[in-house]
């Protein structure tokens, strides 16, 4: 028999029960959905589990507010926190979002002291290092969503403009999950093609600004909440990459040690991930410009480290 696999997921709100719905109905694991809100997981939960009996799955899900149901995670996802609003910046989200994960890494800490954490919580960057320093976890065992969701969203509008399928784009973007990513265009291939032949300049420039800018234009659509149906997808991805030790190479946030000239900062990277979490940063070629739009993205996330004192 084979052993049970278990994904906590914290944050029961949009994000967070998405993820969960996606992964008890691709029966990857049986789930437990935390928030702090009474009722708010239990009856999502048990709405799932409703749905379960429709659909078809052998994994369950269970909500509740008590942390110490999360103890034997394999996986644990960190969803809570607040959305941004329309008009608000990721940054202005930093001093409530990182009394939350301050809050929830020290329970993870103490009931899944052996799980491998992926944040989703933003700001981004800055939330997976709060959450890295708090858990004391290994930093491989820590790290952030965001960069496979913004491929997703450059490979989209690259489709969109190329009339190609998504899935015979390869991409890759680097630099913190705010408008200051660096999509790399010099290594874009679609259809194992350079972009660069494909697409003039121009146009290239008009997707990377789109790609920028594509999480608030979710957020300005919706009017209310942000976005979560990619979100959530892309954690699907990395906790399916964890449990199943697929080292698949996506775009993270990562623990740098020195790569990209790095050092000590949680930023997006191209990176495999497997078992142990973060298994591999890749380096990919840069041009002068974007390691210069790498550097100001990485002042942007170490300002905001400051602000919340790390
Ligand atoms: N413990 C558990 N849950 C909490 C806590 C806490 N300390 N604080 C807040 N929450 C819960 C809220 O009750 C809410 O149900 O987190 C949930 C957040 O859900 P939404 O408001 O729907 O936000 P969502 O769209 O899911 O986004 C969550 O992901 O993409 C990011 O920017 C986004 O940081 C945000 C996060």
């Amino acid at each position: 028999m084979s052993v049970r696999k278990k994904v906590s997921v914290i944050g029961a709100g949009n994000v967070g029960s998405t993820l969960a719905m996606r992964i008890v109905e691709a029966r990857l694991a049986d789930v437990v959905l935390v928030d702090v809100v009474d009722g708010l997981a239990e009856g999502k939960a048990l709405d799932m589990m409703h749905a379960a009996s429709i659909t078809g799955t052998d994994k369950r899900v269970v909500g509740t507010t008590d942390y110490s149901a999360i103890k034997g995670s394999d996986v644990v996802v960190m969803t809570a926190g607040l959305p941004r609003k329309p008009g608000m910046s990721r940054e202005e989200l930093i001093s409530k979002n990182a009394e939350i994960v301050r809050g929830v890494a020290s329970k993870i800490k103490e009931f899944a002291p052996k799980a491998i954490l992926i944040m989703v919580t933003n700001p981004l960057d800055l939330m997976t290092y709060l959450a890295q320093k708090i858990t004391g976890f290994n930093p491989e065992r820590v790290f952030g969503m965001a960069g496979l969701l913004d491929v997703a969203r450059f490979k989209y509008l690259l489709s969109e403009e190329l009339k190609k399928p998504a899935s015979s784009i390869e991409a890759f973007i680097v630099g913190s999950h705010s408008d200051k990513m660096v999509p790399v265009a010099g290594v874009t291939t679609v259809g194992k093609k350079p972009l660069r032949d494909l697409l003039p300049r121009e146009k290239v420039d008009e997707v990377i600004a789109g790609t920028r800018t594509s999480g608030a234009k979710v957020v300005s659509l919706l009017g209310k909440g942000s976005a979560y149906y990619a979100p959530s997808a892309a954690a699907y991805k990395m906790a399916e990459a964890v449990l199943n030790d697929n080292s698949n190479l996506f775009c993270a946030s990562a623990y740098l040690r020195g790569e990209y000239g790095l050092k000590d900062i949680y930023i997006g990277v191209p990176a495999k991930i497997g078992r142990g979490g973060i298994e591999e940063i890749l380096e990919v070629e840069l041009t002068e410009e974007e390691k210069s739009d790498l550097k100001e993205s990485a002042d942007g996330i170490r300002d905001s480290l400051k602000k919340v004192g790390l």
